[in-house]
């Protein structure tokens, strides 16, 4: 389809026009129809025989609607041109009856094709949800959450649109309007060519309008994605615009945004309104002329009243599917769009997922060692985050990881639990690559525990149970202990009750990590520990008590600790040093600083700063 293609880049440099308003990186692969038309198909095919019933049962409306002029035609000609008004009364039954099965046929083609649509909708928005599961953190990354939402919700309801109930008036004004003007030309020729006349010029103004509706109403739902974005940006960074005192900066933008809509939803008004007056001028030209035309034949006795009353009222039905399909085809169109976007998503696939055959884990012990070999990565060509990194850490060894922000310890981590793919090298837990580990196995080996960690709208209890009701309430509470925890939430009016406001907003951030490092020792019994500065935001005697709390822990586990308060980290087998990609230091506390290198100077000044605080007494505890 050449048209929608120009549509498309007309909105794209129409929406360029705006710099104000965030626009969508999405990929701009091009999905052909049949491609969509098959991914409906899909949907659709285990509902063949509720469609193939609907589709004959739109058949046989429309016949029958087109008998109803007919009857009438019948009544003038015969019983009423000839006073007979016996004759009058079975033609009368016989046209309620008509009129009664049409209604009850169209409930139930009605019925049932919302019943399907519905049906296929339940389909596709768990196919699509199941779909975004499975993919990686690269997409989430890249693939802003508004987006998802859209496609999610206006996308899959514009294609419902189109399965329950755009393709049905299609398909029966189409039927509607062929059996018209063939009924028509069987009835009288000479006044079907006149009733016809109008119908050219008809045509092509519906051609014309539908054109610019369609390219107004794409464009419509395209703004309207970027004003929810807009608005999302803006409520979500509340705090900066309200810090900052960008109010005024966010007041015109929104301006911008508003009248945008306006202004597109005004010209798709403008089209619409032209069109369906110029529809109006036609039909009563159309019947000016039926009614001209007709009158002499009547009079020339080539037609008779009965035919002239029923033309009249074919062509008041023929009306209605042309003005019902040029609405139809506009959100068609929509639908189309909407279809594509979705199919687009749908054919994003995740980078990272279960190889085809993958090796059964051979070490169920709760120590696991890992390998980094000769591991280069980036997110961005060219851009190497770690570079040419090696390094083995035996099984239950306790090895910290020190360097400036940036370094790349949380990509190191990140590829452990293999939320991205090495470039080169190979990441192997006790000998195997992660790659050829299911990533459930994988996973339940390795966790992260990340500086930032989420909370969940629900209580403390859903949180560290993250929803398993099989998870009982001493495992809960021990783990809770041994993370320290347990203090603050016992505190908590109605401790593990405690009601969480989404994303874990009536907590502080140091209370946030607290409960993941909880629920990472509830979920992972046996799996790599790696804390990424997971307890940045803890003060330091709460720290320290969960050091105590995680020594036990550590004895029989793997575990990465990656911190920037060295004094934490001292008792580590090992410590990394990183720099810039790659590992600079590795020993321990004492080789390190025997070394007198990048973490000698690096303690010696934290150890500095330690001693001139002394004098101030310090302040700590969790309340
Ligand atoms: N999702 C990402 N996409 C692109 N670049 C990233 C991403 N995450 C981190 N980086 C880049 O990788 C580098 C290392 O980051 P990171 O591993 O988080 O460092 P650290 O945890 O040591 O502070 C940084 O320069 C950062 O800009
Ligand atoms: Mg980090």
């Amino acid at each position: 389809m050449l048209r929608r293609k120009q549509t498309t880049s007309r909105e794209e440099s129409a929406a360029k026009k705006s710099n104000a308003l965030p626009q969508f990186a999405e990929s701009t692969e091009e999905i052909r129809d049949r491609a969509l038309i098959w991914m409906v198909g899909t949907f659709l095919a285990p509902y063949w025989v509720q469609l193939v019933v609907v589709f004959v049962l739109l058949l046989i409306v429309s016949g029958l609607s087109l008998l109803l002029p007919w009857l009438i035609q019948q009544a003038v000609d015969g019983p009423i041109t000839s006073r007979n008004i016996d004759d009058l009364i079975p033609l009368g039954i016989v046209y309620f009856a008509t009129i009664a099965i049409i209604f009850v046929l169209r409930f139930a083609h009605t019925y049932l094709l919302q019943t399907v649509g519905q049906s296929a909708l339940v389909d596709l928005r768990q196919k699509l949800y199941e779909h975004l599961l499975r993919q990686d953190m690269r997409f989430f990354n890249t693939t802003p959450v508004g987006q998802i939402v859209s496609r999610m919700t206006n996308d899959i309801e514009a294609l419902t649109e189109l399965v329950s109930t755009s393709i049905v008036v299609l398909a029966s004004n189409m039927i509607t309007l062929v059996g018209i003007v063939f009924v028509m030309f069987a009835l009288n020729w000479r006044l079907a060519l006149l009733g016809l006349a109008v119908m050219p010029v008809m045509i092509a103004g519906t051609v014309y309008f539908r054109k610019k509706m369609r390219s107004a109403s794409s464009l419509y739902h395209k703004v309207v994605g970027e004003y929810l974005a807009f608005i999302n940006e803006q409520f979500n960074g509340m705090l900066v615009v309200q810090l900052f005192g960008r109010q005024q900066v966010s007041r015109d933008e929104f301006d911008v945004a508003n009248n945008r809509l306006r202004s597109v939803h005004m010209s798709w008004r403008d089209s619409f309104t032209a069109y369906s007056s110029m529809l109006q001028i036609l039909t009563t030209v159309g019947l000016a002329i039926v009614l001209y035309g007709g009158g002499q034949g009547v009079l020339a006795g080539w037609a008779t009243l009965g035919m002239l009353i029923a033309f009249i009222e074919y062509m008041r039905r023929s009306f209605e599917p042309i003005l019902m399909l040029s609405e139809q085809v506009a959100q068609l169109q929509t639908a189309l769009a909407a279809g594509e976007r979705i199919a687009r998503m749908l054919r994003v696939e995740p980078e990272i997922r279960d190889p085809a055959a993958p090796v059964p884990p051979t070490n169920n012990a709760p120590a696991h060692s890992f390998t980094f070999e000769n591991v280069t990565f980036s997110y961005e060509e060219g851009h190497p985050v770690l570079r040419d990194l090696n390094l083995h850490v035996q099984a239950g060894q306790r090895v910290a990881i020190v360097g400036a922000t940036g370094a790349g310890k949380t990509s190191l981590a990140g590829l452990l639990a293999r939320f991205y793919d090495v470039k080169q090298g190979r990441v192997l837990i006790d000998g195997v690559d992660v790659r050829e580990l299911s990533l459930a196995d994988l996973r339940a080996r390795v966790t992260v525990v990340p500086q930032n960690p989420y909370c969940f709208n629900g209580t403390i209890a859903d949180n560290l149970r993250l929803f398993t009701p099989s998870i009982s309430f001493e495992q809960m509470r021990a783990a809770a202990e041994t993370a320290r925890a347990a203090p603050f939430i016992e505190r908590l009016p109605g401790g593990y009750d405690y009601e969480l406001l989404p994303g874990g907003a009536n907590l502080s951030q140091g209370q946030r990590q607290l409960l993941a490092l909880a629920r990472a020792l509830i979920h992972s019994p046996n799996s790599i520990l790696v804390l990424d500065e997971a307890t940045s935001s803890i003060d330091t005697e709460t720290e320290r008590c969960i050091q105590q709390g995680l020594e036990e822990l550590f004895k029989n586990r793997t575990s990465l600790i990656i911190a920037h308060r060295l004094s934490t980290i001292r008792d580590a087998d090992r410590i990394l040093v990183m720099q810039r990609g790659r590992v600079i230091e590795d020993g321990t506390h004492d080789e390190l600083m025997r070394l007198n290198g990048a973490y000698a100077r690096l303690y010696q000044r934290q150890f500095d700063e330690a001693q001139s605080e002394k004098s101030v007494e310090p302040i700590t505890g969790t309340d």
